[in-house]
């Protein structure tokens, strides 16, 4: 199969971790007879620095003539203090996913049999824990019309839904549940904000479509609470773009690191697959950072961009075999075992896999 793949490396680790979602791709395609070409192109702060911003056109043409896209991560450290900055390297996440129409982030949290006394939470906790978000990526706050007034002495954000914005993604739910435990958990705060009410009273008209489905209404402040007390209580999770980048980034820790964790973001024939850390400016350059959340996301690549589930799952199975060998970098290395490099995972993985 010919697959075209947008390549966006991006800020900080991006480029490192990318370097070996790259090789074990290759290496994937290589083993079951496909051709990849991957496309590269610029987002974030590298983009500002290049052309003046950090999603430019040129980038969009290039996503849009693939058929995928894989992502690194985005920000510099050097915005994140600045409060007057005019661009700012996030904003090219934000744009993309708007024109690509991905409204559907997909951040599963599982954890890994090995890896489980890595986690900050007790074992008997955790075991067995593997739920999904589906976290809506193109309204809400994110995008609602935001300001200041009284002289700049008054700021506001707002959050703003439509009824049909809230039905795509709680569709996906639904359908996601099906494929499950057939459990559903739509996390709000319907006990404050209007906006939280039209998403509970929409998703509640469509559970008589889904008979089978169970669903849940939880508020956002208990779920916070739950899901580090009983994560494994939980399947699916629908919930809007603030609420959804709050609680994936609490439940990453699940798994023993953030540097795990991978996603997908769809809506519309391109999908974009990306890890759900961020740019680790501390780590980069080092060849430290751990490239497995990247890696697993172009495990969701091959399967939901292209339906190539065995490509996957055979990635899966070498991640998994890399972390019982102790073949790790350093965030997950304890007392005096070695810690591998991001390139060495890397070669490792790929080396398996030929
Ligand atoms: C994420 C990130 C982004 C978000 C930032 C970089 C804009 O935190 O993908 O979760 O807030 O959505
Ligand atoms: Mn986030």
């Amino acid at each position: 199969m010919k697959l075209k793949i947008a390549l966006l490396a991006g800020d900080g680790i991006g480029p490192e971790v990318i370097d070996q979602a790259v090789k074990v791709s290759d290496a994937i395609a290589k083993k079951f007879d496909h051709q990849i070409e991957w496309m590269p192109a610029l987002t974030g702060a590298v983009a500002i620095d290049a052309v003046g911003e950090p999603y430019p056109d040129s980038t969009h043409e290039v996503c849009l003539a693939s058929d995928a896209v894989l992502f690194g991560a985005i920000g510099h450290p050097r915005f994140d203090n600045d409060p007057s900055a005019k661009v700012r390297p996030e904003q090219g996440l934000l744009k993309m996913r708007q024109k690509l129409g991905l409204f559907a982030n997909v951040r599963p949290t599982f954890t890994f049999p090995s890896l489980i006394d890595k986690s900050p939470l007790k074992r008997e906790r955790i075991e067995g824990t593997d739920l999904v978000f589906l976290r809506e990526l193109t309204g809400g706050i994110y995008f609602g019309e935001r300001g200041r007034k009284d002289d700049g002495n008054t700021a506001f954000d707002t959050c703003t839904y439509t009824r049909s914005e809230i039905q795509r993604l709680a569709k996906k739910g639904f359908e996601l549940a099906m494929t499950r435990s057939k459990k559903l958990c739509c996390v709000d705060k319907a006990n404050v904000l209007e906006s939280s009410r039209l998403w509970r009273e929409t998703v509640q008209l469509m559970e008589k479509d889904y008979p089978e489905v169970e669903v849940a209404y939880e508020f956002v402040d208990a779920v916070a609470m739950r899901l580090v007390q009983w994560p494994n209580s939980y399947d699916v999770l629908i919930t809007e773009n603030l609420f959804g980048d709050i609680l994936t980034d609490e439940a990453s820790v699940i798994s023993g690191s953030m540097g795990l964790m991978p996603s997908a973001s769809v809506g519309s024939k391109i999908g974009l697959f990306e890890p759900i850390h961020g740019s680790f400016p501390q780590a980069t350059g080092k060849d430290i950072a751990n490239p497995l959340a990247t890696v697993l996301s172009a495990a969701m690549m091959f399967e939901m961009a292209f339906g190539l589930h065995e490509e996957g799952a055979l990635i899966r199975k070498i991640v998994d075999q890399s972390l019982e060998e102790g073949i790790v970098t350093e965030d997950l290395v304890e007392g005096n075992d070695k810690a591998y490099k991001t390139s060495e995972v890397g070669d490792y993985l790929a080396s398996q896999i030929k």
